[in-house]
This record gives C-alpha cells, sequence and structure tokens, in this order.
C-alpha cells in the first residue's frame, strides 16, 4: 500500500467509522503501515536526514497513540457497561428463582460449576493432603460458588469482580454463611485492566485453584485484556495447580448464526446477534455480539478464539488439561454416581410429564424429545415420568464449553 493511499484510508475510517472497532484497530495496523512505508521512501529516495526520517515517525506515534487512546476510550466504555449490568441486577428470592424461565438451566449450570470445582479440589486434596486450599474466584459476580468452595473445604478464597455491587452483595452473603467458613478477600476491581496481586492484603499467596465462570469472554474485547486476565489468573497460581473456567463457545455461535439470514438467533429465552458478518470467520478480538438472557444477561460480549486462547495460556506457562462442550460434559459426568446423584438433589431437570397440579415451563412442543422417548420405551405405564429439560433451556446450555489448564511451568517473566 502507498503511504497516501493508507492515510487517506485511515482518515476517512478514523472519520466516518470511530465507535467500530474493527475499523479502529484497522487504524492502527494503517499507521503503522503507514510510517514504514514512509520511511522506507525516505530511505530510497536518499533522503536520509534524520530530522524527516525523526518527524515521520514522530507524528506517525502521534497517530498511533490517538488511535490507541480511541481504543482505550471504546475499551473503558464496554467496561462499564458491563458492570452497570451486573450491578443492576436484583437479587432474587427463592420463589422468584423457582419460578424464573431459566430454572432449570440455572441449576444444570450450577451443577456443571459443581463438578469442575469438586474434581479439581480433590486432585489437589489427593496430592497434597492435609495442606491448606487457596483459591482465586475471577469473575465472581454475587458469589454464586460460595456454597461450592465451602462444600470443597477451601480455606481461603479472593473474589474478584468488575461490578462493586455484585461484590457486596458477595461478600454480604459470605457474611450470612453458617457453618465451617473459608477466610474470604473481595476485590472489586476489571480484572482485565488491573493488577490483582497489588490488591491482595497477601501478595505472596499462592492459589491452587483459579476458577473464572462465566466471565473469561469479557477480555476478548482485546488482546491486552486477554493478556492482562491471564497474568492476574496465573501470576499467583502454583505449579501444578488449576484455572478453570466456562465460557460460551464460539464455534456453536458462529455455526448457529450461519444458519439465520441475520446473524441472530434464540429462542424464547436467549438472543444472540452477532455485530459482525460470520461469512468471513471473526476477528481474533473484538468480535462482539449482543446477548440476552431471561432475567440474567443482556449487554454485549465477546467471541474466544480457543486456539488463540490456548496458545496465549502457554506463554503464562499454562497447559490444556480438558476442554468440552457441555453436552459432553453432562453425558461424561452424569455417568459417576456422586455427580448424577447431584444433578437430582439441586434439581437440574424438570419432571415430565408433569405431575398433576404442576405445569411445565416451556410449550409441550419443547419436550418433544422426552415425548418420543416414553413413547418408544418397552413396557412403558402410563404413570411413568422423566427428568428433562425444555428444548429451549437445553439450547442456551449447549452454547457453553468447559475447560481445565494446569500450570506447568513459571514463565520467565514471573
Ligand atoms: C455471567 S456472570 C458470572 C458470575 C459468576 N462467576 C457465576 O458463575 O455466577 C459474569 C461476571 O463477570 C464479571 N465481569 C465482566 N467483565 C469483567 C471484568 N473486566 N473484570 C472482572 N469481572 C468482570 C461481571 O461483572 C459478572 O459478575
Amino acid at each position: 500500500m502507498r503511504p497516501a493511499d493508507s492515510s487517506r484510508e485511515a482518515q476517512i475510517l478514523s472519520s466516518s467509522l470511530l465507535d467500530d472497532r474493527d475499523s479502529l484497530l484497522r487504524i492502527r495496523r494503517i499507521v503503522m503501515q503507514n510510517a514504514c512505508a514512509l520511511n522506507a521512501f525516505a530511505f530510497r529516495n536518499n533522503f536520509i536526514f534524520k530530522s524527516t526520517f525523526l518527524l515521520i515517525t514522530r507524528r506517525t506515534m502521534s497517530n498511533l497513540e490517538e488511535a490507541n487512546e480511541i481504543c482505550k476510550k471504546a475499551e473503558d466504555n464496554h467496561a462499564s457497561v458491563v458492570a452497570a449490568h451486573y450491578n443492576d441486577l436484583k437479587e432474587k428470592g427463592l420463589r422468584e428463582r423457582f419460578n424464573s424461565p431459566i430454572y432449570y438451566l440455572r441449576n444444570f449450570n450450577n451443577w456443571v460449576k459443581s463438578v469442575l470445582i469438586q474434581e479439581y479440589i480433590n486432585k489437589i486434596r489427593d496430592k497434597d493432603y492435609g495442606r491448606p486450599i487457596k483459591v482465586l474466584d475471577i469473575c465472581c459476580g454475587k458469589g454464586g460458588d460460595l456454597s461450592k468452595w465451602q462444600r470443597g473445604r477451601a480455606n481461603h478464597v479472593i473474589f474478584a469482580d468488575i461490578a462493586e455491587v455484585s461484590v457486596q452483595q458477595c461478600k454480604s452473603r459470605f457474611d450470612k454463611m453458617y457453618g465451617n467458613k473459608f477466610t474470604a478477600q473481595f476485590i472489586a476491581a476489571d480484572c482485565t485492566k488491573e493488577n490483582l496481586r497489588d490488591k491482595y492484603t497477601d501478595p505472596s499467596i499462592k492459589f491452587d485453584i483459579v476458577s473464572c465462570q462465566f466471565g473469561l469472554h469479557y477480555s476478548f474485547e482485546s488482546l491486552r485484556q486477554v493478556r492482562q486476565m491471564l497474568k492476574n489468573s496465573t501470576e499467583c497460581l502454583k505449579v501444578g495447580g488449576y484455572f478453570f473456567g466456562t465460557i460460551p463457545n464460539a464455534y456453536e455461535i458462529v455455526s448457529r448464526a450461519k444458519k439465520s439470514s441475520n446473524s441472530e438467533f434464540g429462542n424464547r429465552i436467549y438472543n444472540i446477534k452477532l455485530l459482525f458478518d460470520p461469512k468471513d470467520g471473526y476477528p481474533l478480538f473484538g468480535a462482539k455480539y449482543d446477548f440476552h438472557l431471561e432475567g440474567v444477561v443482556d449487554c454485549p460480549e465477546f467471541l474466544v478464539n480457543f486456539d488463540l486462547f490456548r496458545k496465549l495460556a502457554s506463554e503464562y506457562g499454562l497447559e490444556l488439561v480438558y476442554k468440552t462442550a457441555l453436552a459432553d460434559f453432562y453425558n461424561e459426568f452424569s455417568m459417576i454416581k456422586e455427580y448424577k446423584h447431584l444433578l437430582h438433589k439441586i434439581m437440574c431437570f424438570e419432571t415430565y410429564p408433569s405431575p398433576p397440579g404442576q405445569q411445565l415451563l416451556g410449550e409441550p412442543s419443547e419436550y418433544e424429545h422426552a415425548k418420543s422417548f416414553l413413547d418408544n420405551s418397552e413396557g412403558r405405564n402410563e404413570r411413568d415420568r422423566l427428568g428433562t429439560m425444555s428444548q429451549c433451556e437445553w439450547d442456551v446450555a449447549t452454547v457453553y464449553m468447559a475447560f481445565v489448564f494446569k500450570k506447568c511451568k513459571t514463565p520467565n517473566s514471573e
């Protein structure tokens, strides 16, 4: 690209599309190309006056700083939208939760998190019985996993989230907890931009487990944010410790979007609209989509390119040990007696057909799978019932995937 062409393109882009992240990233790239092209031009034409060279570089750098500044503002805007959204979520009582259209989906997600927590706490304990277990719960929200850490007999947990109100609610839930409690610290911070270690009461703490449930994808707005998230997640993680979590599955989202005519899909409880055209793949960072989930989430998110995430994670000493879609996660862990029992205990499934005097959460058409299973069961009795989830809830559950990394070495930078 010739210098003049590229600078003009940068100008056009910057004046007309400042709210578009893709364009901003393009501007950054063009400004850099421009610098190289202009400097090469200066050398080629033999006017290597130091001052010209420096002037070009300085001007370009100031353009670059401007583009960086604009990108940073866009990131800050996004962070405040996310924080405001989660801060505004009302705490729901038991009755309200029971009547929620995503009652079973929530329970299922809690089951997934319980299994992950229990599995990896057991692995740590098996290796080093009796040693206190320390945890970082990053993007903790209102502390949905407090009781899971208690059940796993963690000894110390640090909770961190960008939404200050959620962190306060997490702390007050913790204060009200009974029984054998762990010790805890609560931190309100943007984990994609701030250094968490600076905020720990004991900055020399070493975690056995770092858990990031349904939150990591928010960092995929930019490379710098993913790096900060990885730094926070690994800096104090012991070698041999685990970093695990749950995220929306980019592959699943893009496949579903490609089947629709307008990059939008969903059902009565959720809706996803891609804010880019998936025809030509998706950007590595800032692949933004609007996500609406009945009463829980209603804000923009970013696709996680998992191969890239894995590669970046390796720079922080992490090795992928497990990765699976939640549908397969269910198939695998529901076979284990203890976790099968938990599925029933925390009511992950709805009784089909509904018992007398009760109603199904969804429309009858959402239970065709359960009906056909019963209809085809040998020796079926009219009173036979089974546990299931409406198709609408299952469609949301299967948007997600789980991952587990193990810290294998300390990176040189630590
Ligand atoms: C879907 S909620 C999950 C909460 C909790 N982990 C759970 O499973 O119940 C996502 C959380 O990520 C948090 N979050 C989003 N962006 C963040 C950021 N940049 N830094 C820290 N937390 C963030 C939100 O405030 C929200 O509490």
